[in-house]
């Protein structure tokens, strides 16, 4: 097969849907969810789209294609295997209510087997299989999709029908648009192809799933159809350049070839012909997976910082990781630096905010280095001190990781270390009751890590809409108040109350929070109207509108205004907003404090 560039890659895609089946091209989003209070991070394209599937029409159009960042830590014991990453890219073509299920199989089947010269990836169908939904009480068997396949020349030993739990994509456990998918699998491998299509078998890799949403999600459970039928594709950048370039995963591919050669001369190892599940290749991948997506969430235009909440604290862990197994590799001294460095200038093409953004994520990295340096050192003379018993439960080693950041492996270390406990050392146990006293931590805390890991939809409530409207008189409410250098660092909304990250140096005087509250409910009183136009990232400028300019390619943004003439607001947004300011309530400001250096946090409320 011919080599393939990760520029071309991307270019094919976005080319084949733009070229041959008239789609528009729209940007990548923020690896940081704006208004979805479900996931953390963007764990796929979908997520910044969701306004658009649930009808709001789209700037660009019904028919999109783009190539989104993304983050998933819910595998992240996964990570080192060839094909989990915490950081990836998923390109996806979209169609918002226009082409539905037998389209989009024969574009997807088209852009899997045409030859190079035609746009596609030349993929051998020989090679190829499919997943199609086997239907449950909710929704029936999709032979729709089956036969589709079947129609374009796929054998039907090739298909498997398989349950919701396999083929189904959807908010998890909530409300929302869904419906059942259809995965394509690559048998990536010199041993001869089966005839029958084994979905256990791990050699056929998933490279591309097409979700049919047709389904809305009730509250008591039940499924209605949706009066907006949508397509949602992914398909695994890293995955599909892997096999492009004749290679089992992603970490053999440019993607990584300069970081895995300097982890190794770091470590001065030599990695012989270790095989994929020894220890070393395991660490290597891990610190090049955990720097790559630490780079990119610091890259990021509302980049976080580390800290020991929300994604802060799993940047800060994706850091510690990367670190601790750099130790183990034989890496000595400061050395995340180096590595991030390596991404900056790899990826800074496709990703120019990395390079916009490289100071800061060099410094952040710096300094989280040298803190772990100082935790671990704490850590481990708290160990020391401890009754040496205690060590050998997990509860222990919880609370170090708790209190520390003092990864449970290196309690077990220490346990080895010690030749009068080691003996007494039941691992099992050990793990049993860190994972338990883990659980029990997280079923109590607010942030219910392993929900917001899963991926899912935003909940659209109108709550949702109200504080996403408060948030857009706030931020401008802050720049009077403050001055212009405020601009919008994260938003994040549940139905309970917003939170907004903004630039600024200083704690805010009791006297400039009242003055804030009392600008954002003089608006509420005067009960504006909220209109929204579509216009060009220049126009939009012009017409003064802030917010974030992160269009790259994107022709058309849409800007919501709060007032008539002499408007209040002008602000880019992805909507949706109420549409006049009386209906908000009152604005309470609950909370002010820092996010990170330089950058304050409000947490307010409507009543
Ligand atoms: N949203 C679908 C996925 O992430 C395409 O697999």
């Amino acid at each position: 097969m011919k080599k393939i560039t990760a520029n071309e890659l991307r270019r094919l895609y976005i080319d084949f849907f733009v070229g041959k089946h008239d789609h528009a091209e729209i940007p990548s989003s923020s690896l940081i969810p704006e208004n979805d209070p479900t996931v953390l991070f963007t764990t796929a394209g979908m997520h910044p789209l969701v306004p658009f599937l649930l009808g709001e029409a789209h700037p660009s159009g019904r028919r999109l294609v783009n190539v989104q960042k993304c983050i998933r830590t819910g595998d992240v014991d996964e990570v080192g295997d060839d094909t989990h990453l915490t950081f990836f890219e998923m390109l996806g073509n979209w169609s918002l209510g226009d082409y539905f299920k037998k389209d989009a199989i024969k574009m997807s089947f088209e852009f899997l087997t045409s030859s190079r010269e035609a746009s596609g990836l030349g993929l051998e169908l020989e090679r190829l299989a499919f997943t199609c939904f086997e239907g449950d009480k909710n929704a029936p068997r999709d032979e729709e999709a089956f036969n589709a396949w079947c129609e374009l020349g796929v054998s039907e030993d090739r298909i498997a029908y398989l349950p919701k739990s396999e083929n189904w994509w959807g908010p998890a456990g909530q409300t929302g648009p869904c419906g059942p998918d259809t995965e394509m699998f690559y048998w990536n491998s010199d041993k001869p192809v089966p005839t029958k299509f084994d979905p256990e078998d791990d050699t056929w890799v998933e490279i591309w799933n097409n979700v049919f949403m047709e389904y809305n999600k009730n509250e008591d459970g039940s499924y209605s159809e949706l009066e907006q039928k949508n397509i949602d594709t992914g398909l695994g950048f890293e995955r599909v350049f892997a096999l492009m370039n004749g290679v089992r995963t992603a970490y053999e591919t440019e993607l990584f070839e300069e970081a895995v050669e300097a982890v190794r001369s770091l470590g001065g190892y030599d990695i012989g012909d270790a095989e994929p599940s020894d220890e070393l290749v395991v660490s290597e991948r891990v610190v090049c997976d955990h720097l790559r997506a630490a780079t990119f969430i610091l890259g990021d235009p509302m980049g976080v910082t580390p800290s020991n909440t929300d994604q802060g604290y799993v940047l800060r862990m994706l850091i510690r990781r990367a670190i601790r197994h750099g130790r183990k590799l034989g890496i000595e001294g400061e050395f995340v630096r180096k590595i991030a460095g390596i991404y900056v200038r790899y990826y800074g093409d496709a990703y120019p905010e990395l390079i916009d953004n490289q100071e800061k994520i060099f410094e952040e990295l710096v300094r989280e280095e040298e803190q772990f340096g100082k935790t671990l050192e704490k850590g481990l003379r708290e160990v020391e001190k401890c009754c040496s018993d205690d060590l050998l439960g997990g509860g222990f080693a919880f609370y170090m990781y708790e209190t520390y950041g003092f990864p449970p492996e290196m309690t077990l270390e220490e346990i080895r270390k010690d030749s009068g406990l080691a003996g007494k050392l039941d691992e099992k146990k050990f793990w049993k009751e860190f994972e338990e006293a883990l659980e029990a931590h997280k079923a109590k805390s607010r942030t219910g890590a392993e929900q917001k890991f899963s991926g899912g939809l935003a909940d659209d409530s109108e709550s949702v809409t109200r504080l996403h409207t408060a948030t857009h008189l706030l931020h401008k409410a802050l720049k009077q108040v403050l001055g212009d250098h405020v601009a919008q660092k994260g938003s994040n909304i549940t139905s309970e109350r917003l939170r907004f990250d903004f630039t600024h140096d200083e704690k805010m005087t009791p006297e400039q929070k009242e003055e804030v509250e009392k600008i954002v409910n003089e608006q509420i009183e005067a009960d504006l109207p909220i209109t929204c136009e579509e216009m060009t990232v220049e126009d939009a400028k012009k017409a003064g509108a802030i917010g974030l300019f992160e269009s790259k390619y994107g022709d058309k943004v849409k800007v919501y205004t709060v007032g008539s003439k002499d408007a209040f607001s002008k602000e880019i947004c992805g909507g949706p907003h109420v549409s006049g300011t009386g209906e908000l309530g009152k604005f309470k400001i609950k909370k002010e404090e820092s996010s990170s250096r330089g950058v304050r946090r409000i947490k307010a409320v409507l009543s």
